[in-house]
């Protein structure tokens, strides 16, 4: 494989790890856990791995020398660092013993289910130490739910006497790893499940998990070219960038941008839940800010758009809780439908409100909505245009205005969509120690017997040798959620909190980024050079960890 001149280099760089993991380790239990919610549900659906203590490692005086061979998934969207959880599992499991094996599942859950893996070496392995993606092994979406699946999977866990699995994922992929983990431990299998936080979206995080990995090196990837367009926007003072992040559901990657780049505008979808605002609102406050510009001489602009706006605009929001039990029950009689009649039947079928609600979105925006979902039922938001939904919106506003007489300005609006670009860019300093340390306490979880746990590392805002690795129960961060139709366990997903230190420091300054230009310019990622510029952590962890 032929690689950059960065990569080589890259290569060599020994990710940090907390002092605790440096030598000889063990467990340090905490008191027994309880879910954040429906603790009687969940307790009643896990009975065997409902209640564990959280559990902390701490350097030992004899080195544990289990014998373990462990399989390793990548599952869902790609995010950078997920080598280095391969690279620290690996070298912890070799730490432990030699003859320690590792095997890689391919392209995701999938692959276990149908035994396609590699075994991960030394040799095969060093050529993706500390670089982005998944295509060591690939990652797929699919979902692990049942029954004949764990039984397959176990087929292949007994053929090469895998004692534990470690599923890298978000939170639907860690609430599988869960059942997954409950199923092996009713069963009395003796196979044991751990599970990893990773997602660039942010929003696999909690009282226990600081951050999930890759949140950090995504959205400084999407700083640096939302700073770069910044200040082409503020040279030739011409266009209104509208740029779209991914992130899903949550907004935490737009308002980490926006913390770390000062946009004119950004929207939070959690914001516009709260206020109960409708498209239109959102419509008219960005074309006041347009025209109050232009007012200034200033036609020009940078808008951040969450990628899941659309669902939180309470009447799209509705909708979509109705085209989902839609879907689930009735999906089979209008599927195979054509386009029109597809429209016709949900038309026929939906309740007045929603009926009204979507017969307003342009034709593609509304089909995405009502046919679309991932394998776990979530509406695929990547694929909607909303920045050039708005912006085509905030086009009419404004020509309505200028008919009235209110505005006199230009508007010549420029579309980007950042997503993909930020998923398997190289990571960061924090995320390549991060992952690395993610993956040693993964394999020292397993070495200590543990199953139906997430890998932990705490205390990420202070040098990465007092990090705290260790473990936390995965049924701890359930609650019941309603999904296809149905009430199911999952892990709560955290959402920009309103009243959190990021959402309102960002609140505290919009006024004047909208008014003035106070643009800031990230520039790249660096790996090299001082620590003020190379181990910075996002803005997010800095203001949450400051409290
Ligand atoms: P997960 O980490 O939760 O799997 O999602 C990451 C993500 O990048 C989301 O931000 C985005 O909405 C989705 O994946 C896109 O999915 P896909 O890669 O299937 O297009």
């Amino acid at each position: 494989m032929e690689i950059s001149a960065l990569q080589k280099e890259r290569a060599g760089y020994q990710p940090k790890l907390p002092k605790a993991l440096q030598g000889a380790v063990k467990v340090q239990e905490g008191a027994p856990t309880q879910s954040v919610d429906n603790q009687e549900d969940i307790k009643k659906l896990f009975p065997n791995t409902y209640g564990m203590p959280l559990v902390e490692f701490v350097p030992a005086d004899s080195a544990n020398n289990a014998k373990i061979n462990v399989g390793i998934i990548l599952s869902g969207g790609q995010a950078p660092g997920g080598h280095n959880v391969i690279s620290g599992l690996f070298d912890e499991v070799k730490k432990l013993n030699p003859e320690n094996r590792l095997y890689g599942f391919l392209m995701g859950p999938g692959g276990l289910v149908d035994h396609n893996y590699i075994e991960i070496t030394a040799e095969n392995l060093q050529a993706y130490r500390n670089t982005g993606g998944f295509d060591m092994i690939g990652s797929g979406r699919t979902k692990l739910e049942k029954e004949e699946q764990f039984e397959k999977g176990l087929e292949i866990i007994r053929k090469l006497d895998i004692k534990a699995v470690v599923i890298i994922g978000g939170d639907d992929s860690n609430t599988n790893a869960c059942v997954l983990a409950e199923y092996y431990a009713a069963k009395q299998y003796g196979v044991q499940v751990i599970g990893c936080p990773k997602t660039i979206d942010g929003d696999l995080k909690n009282d226990q998990i600081e951050t999930s990995f890759g949140f950090d090196t995504a959205t400084k990837t999407y700083s640096e070219l939302i700073g770069n367009i910044e200040r082409d926007c503020n040279s030739a003072r011409k266009y209104w960038h509208f740029i779209k992040l991914m992130g899903r559901s949550a907004s935490h990657i737009a308002l980490e941008c926006a913390l770390q780049t000062q946009p004119n505008i950004c929207l939070v979808s959690e914001e516009i839940e709260a206020k109960d605002q409708t498209l239109n609102d959102i419509v008219e406050y960005i074309a006041g800010v347009v025209a109050y510009r232009a007012e200034q001489g200033n036609n020009f602009g940078v808008v951040l758009i969450p990628e899941g706006l659309i669902e939180f605009i309470p009447a799209i929001g509705r909708l979509i809780q109705e085209l989902n039990d839609l879907l689930a029950a009735h999906g089979a009689d209008y599927l195979n439908l054509d386009k029109a009649a597809q429209r016709e039947y949900i038309l026929a079928h939906l309740s007045a409100e929603n009926k009204a609600t979507f017969e307003t979105l342009p034709e593609g925006v509304a089909r995405q909505l009502s046919l679309d979902r991932d394998p776990h039922g979530n509406v695929q938001v990547s694929l909607i245009e909303t920045e050039k939904l708005i912006s085509e919106m905030v086009a009419a506003k404004l020509d309505q205005w200028k008919k009235e007489g209110k505005y006199t300005g230009k508007f010549a609006p420029q579309h980007h969509f950042f997503g993909y670009e930020g998923r398997c860019a190289a990571p960061s300093n924090f995320d390549a120690d991060y992952c690395y340390a993610l993956g040693a306490s993964a394999a020292q979880l397993i070495a200590n017997g543990k199953t139906g746990y997430m890998s932990i590392v705490k205390n990420t805002t202070a040098s990465a040798d007092q990090w705290k690795a260790g473990g936390v129960p995965i049924t701890m961060m359930m609650n019941m959620e309603r999904r296809n139709g149905e009430m199911k366990p999952v892990i709560r997903k955290a959402l920009v909190e309103l009243d959190g230190a990021p959402f309102k420091t960002f609140a505290a300054q919009r006024e004047k980024w909208a008014k003035e230009t106070c643009y800031i310019y990230p520039g790249p990622i660096q790996y090299w050079g001082p620590s003020s510029v190379c181990d910075q952590t996002t803005k997010t962890l800095e203001l949450e960890q400051a409290k």
